[in-house]
């Protein structure tokens, strides 16, 4: 299941990534938005965030205009590795090294065709595991040690 959420700013490329998907035989949990008028990022990024962190789930799409503040977002959910990605090598490697689980792209930064494009390569693409696996465990233990501070 992938869970598929955008504001305003990315609402158009969500959209064609949405019927791409489905046309392709994945099953998607759209968290919205469903239109173009301004809405405000931090609820869509957060919500589409939350449903990989509990594994509703597997992986998560999140558009905004640039990709940058619905990354912000997933980024300071639990468990969440989002990566704002503009080009195939980044779709790649984001999979590869860092095993990302959120996608975000920028419907004012790439066109539809581009992020569809980006969105095949990023959930075709498996984690290497070996000396990456280590760096993923050293994010987490980042995130606990923060979390025990507060
Ligand atoms: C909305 O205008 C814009 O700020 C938002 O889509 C996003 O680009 C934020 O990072």
């Amino acid at each position: 299941m992938i869970a598929l959420g955008a504001d305003h700013g990315g609402y158009e490329i969500k959209e064609a990534i949405k019927g791409h998907l489905i046309k392709a035989g994945f099953e998607v949990k759209d968290f919205g938005t469903d239109s173009s008028e301004s809405v405000d990022y931090p609820i869509y990024a957060e919500k589409v965030a939350e449903s990989v962190a509990n594994k509703e789930c597997s992986t998560g799409i999140i558009c905004c205009g640039t990709g940058i503040g619905v990354s912000m977002v997933a980024n300071k959910v639990n468990g969440i590795r989002a990566a704002v990605v503009t080009n195939d090598f980044c779709a790649e490697m984001t999979r590869r090294h860092n095993d990302a689980n959120v996608l975000c792209m920028g419907g004012r930064v790439v066109d539809a065709d581009t992020a569809v494009h980006l969105a095949d390569i990023f959930l075709n693409t498996p984690f290497d595991g070996g000396r990456h696996m280590n760096r993923v465990f050293m994010m987490n233990d980042i995130e606990e040690k923060q979390k025990n501070k507060k």
